[in-house]
């Protein structure tokens, strides 16, 4: 398999999440309420599966890699594009938890800010897959030999080992700290 098979994987599932964070959008506007339960797991979904398992990956080890190939220019400026994207996404998450929280509150008027900024994800996710899937992953791969590709999946399979440790041992910390 090609290490960008996990990642395409990834992406169908972050997908799945995003098409359920819009008929939650629907039930906000239709309700004129915001689930904070929901969009605590949607916040977890994105930050430690679509954020650190994912991009991690796509971050700490493709992009890495493909820095140290001399990139064509056209697949330099993708790359860029990518890694701004990502930032992006973390700055818009963090605000949709700064909302969310003043929502609880009790400032209820924070629920079209909370609506507004997850359109923004749902609308960003999809476009960003995208341009991973159809335009990116599959003409990069040709900069590794089969050897640095396989040895590119089995880092993978490392990384993510790593996680479910960093979420729980984050977990901990959070309540000690309460
Ligand atoms: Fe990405
Ligand atoms: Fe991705």
């Amino acid at each position: 398999m090609m290490p960008i098979g996990p990642l395409m994987k990834e992406h169908r599932l972050i997908e799945k999440m995003i098409l359920i964070m819009r008929n939650e959008i629907e039930k906000m506007q239709q309700y004129n309420k915001a689930n904070p339960l929901f969009i605590d797991i949607a916040v977890d979904f994105i930050r430690i599966y679509a954020d650190r398992t994912h991009h991690g990956k796509e971050e700490d080890i493709l992009f890495r890699d493909l820095e140290k190939k001399g990139l064509s220019p056209n697949h330099n400026k993708i790359m860029e594009e990518l890694i701004e994207e990502h930032v992006w996404a973390r700055n818009v998450v963090g605000k949709l938890v700064d909302a969310k929280n003043q929502y609880v509150k009790g400032k209820i008027e924070t629920l079209s800010e909370i609506i507004n900024l997850m359109s923004q994800l749902i609308e960003f996710y999809p476009k960003h897959i995208e341009k991973e899937d159809k335009h990116f992953f599959i003409p990069v791969m040709k900069y590794f030999t089969k050897d640095e590709q396989d040895q590119m999946l089995q880092e993978f399979w490392d990384f993510d080992k790593t996680l479910i440790h960093e979420k729980y041992e984050k977990v901990v910390e959070s309540l000690q700290e309460k």
